[in-house]
């Protein structure tokens, strides 16, 4: 597939180093494109690819989709892994979420929240330190989440891993574990863990 990475910064480099890996053809779109080599502008990266990861802070992917032009990102399958924080590190939309803003500014999109409940090294690597692991996946459109879930199990999560929760709206609720994720961290001393979803027999 050819998957753009916008945002250059932890989360899309782990992600885009990962995919290309597997096989994917990945590139990356930045704010500015002739600072890091291979880069492209946000548009360019959109306008060329099948599936948009939005590795952005939470607070700025819908004005860089705006900025990269509807016209471009059209219907393709945007992967959000985003999180919206004010400066004090409060949830940005209480209420909202990134996910469903954009669905919201570009319907013809087929968005799908994911990957936003642990940290990036645990995004690429799942199974590392861990016996089980959960990942949501939430958005309106079942093919563009079946394509997530196929870039889920080139990045290593197990079929059994994935949770779809549903509608786009479900993101809600992943986008304010964050939280309950930066609690656990401090009380684990590190932000390497997951969270995992065991269900009663
Ligand atoms: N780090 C994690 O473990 C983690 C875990 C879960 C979710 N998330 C979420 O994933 C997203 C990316 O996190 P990250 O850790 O990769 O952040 P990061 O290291 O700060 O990188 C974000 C990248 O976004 C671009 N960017 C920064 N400010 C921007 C702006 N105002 N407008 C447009 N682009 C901007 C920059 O790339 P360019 O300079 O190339 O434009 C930057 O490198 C965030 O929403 C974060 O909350 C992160």
């Amino acid at each position: 597939m050819r998957v753009a990475v916008l945002g250059t910064g932890k989360v899309g480099s782990a992600l885009g180093t990962k995919l290309a890996s597997t096989g994917h053809e990945v590139l990356y779109g930045s704010r500015n494109p002739s600072d890091v080599a291979g880069t492209r502008s946000h548009r360019d990266a959109v306008e060329w690819a099948d599936v948009v990861i939005t590795a952005l802070p939470g607070t700025d992917v819908v004005a860089a989709l705006d900025a990269g032009g509807a016209d471009v990102l059209g219907d393709k399958v945007v992967l959000d892994p985003s999180a919206a924080f004010t400066a004090e590190m409060a949830m940005a939309y209480p209420g909202d979420s990134v996910a469903q803003r954009v669905q919201a500014r570009f319907p013809r999109a087929r968005v799908v929240k994911t990957l936003n409940t642990m940290n990036f090294t645990i995004m690429v690597d799942p199974m590392s330190s861990l016996a089980a692991a959960s990942v949501f996946v939430s958005g309106d459109d079942s093919k563009a989440k079946s394509v997530v879930r196929l870039l889920l199990g080139d990045l290593g999560w197990p079929e059994e891993s994935v949770l779809d929760l549903g509608g786009v709206e479900t993101a809600l609720a992943t986008e304010h574990l964050a939280p309950l994720f930066f609690a656990t961290a401090r009380a684990l001393g590190t932000p390497t863990f997951n969270f995992a979803v065991s269900r009663a027999a």
